[in-house]
């Protein structure tokens, strides 16, 4: 039985959706001051790791970056629910603008909204 990063199609899924999400992240007036002027690219590099290693790809994400712990990472960012929300805006557009079978993306879709809600570290 394939896994999740096979099903999609591996690396050019990945890199597909996260180019989608960040051209959304770009022009987010919530977002884009929260994320590196001059480096969105890389910002798009690491969550690409990051999201090819969760779906079972290499362990890229690990090689450069060492172990994930998410929260941690996110602890120097004020995320409130609308912080969550414009992530998630972009996050769905972004699943909605990749061709895989319903029962993948409402997966993936899961996974992205219980990692948003676990991302939330400040009160509204
Ligand atoms: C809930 C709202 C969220 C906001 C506002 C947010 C914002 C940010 C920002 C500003 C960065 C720094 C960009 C950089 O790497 O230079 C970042 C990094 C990152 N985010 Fe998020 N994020 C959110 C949720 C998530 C979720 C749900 C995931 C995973 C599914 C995620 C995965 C990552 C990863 C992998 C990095 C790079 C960490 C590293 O290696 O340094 N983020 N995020």
């Amino acid at each position: 039985m394939s896994n999740f990063y096979e099903q999609v199609g591996g690396e050019k899924f990945f890199a597909d959706l996260v180019s989608q999400f960040y051209a959304v992240v770009a022009t987010d007036p919530i977002l884009r001051p929260m994320y590196p002027e001059n480096d969105l690219q890389g910002a798009a590099q690491r969550l690409q790791w990051f999201l090819e290693q969760y779906w079972g790809g290499p362990d890229t994400y690990q090689e450069n970056r060492g172990h994930p712990r998410l929260r941690m990472r996110h602890a120097q960012f004020a995320i409130n629910t609308a912080a969550r929300d414009a992530w998630l805006n972009a996050m769905r557009i972004a699943v909605d603008g990749v061709e895989i079978n319903e029962e993948l993306k409402t997966q993936l879709w899961s996974y992205c909204e219980m990692a948003a809600n676990s991302m939330v570290n400040q009160p509204d």
